[in-house]
């Protein structure tokens, strides 16, 4: 699924800019271009970064 229009960034592209560590929207957008551009994918970008910053934190038990 397409995330950020601007740049064509999917999903998956921007889970893996968090993976590898991006953990602001700002972070993500200078990882990938994901935000850099109109800025109207933000709220998604951190939607993502929220979702997987819990799959981080979760007990693995
Ligand atoms: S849709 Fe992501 S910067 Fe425009």
């Amino acid at each position: 699924m397409y995330v950020c229009l601007c740049t064509g960034a999917t999903n998956q592209t921007v889970c893996e800019a968090v993976a590898r560590g991006a953990s602001t929207s700002r972070e993500v957008a200078a990882a990938c271009g994901a935000g850099r551009d109109c800025g109207r994918c933000r709220r998604t970008l951190r939607a993502i970064i929220a979702a997987a910053s819990r799959r981080d934190t979760a007990p693995s038990h």
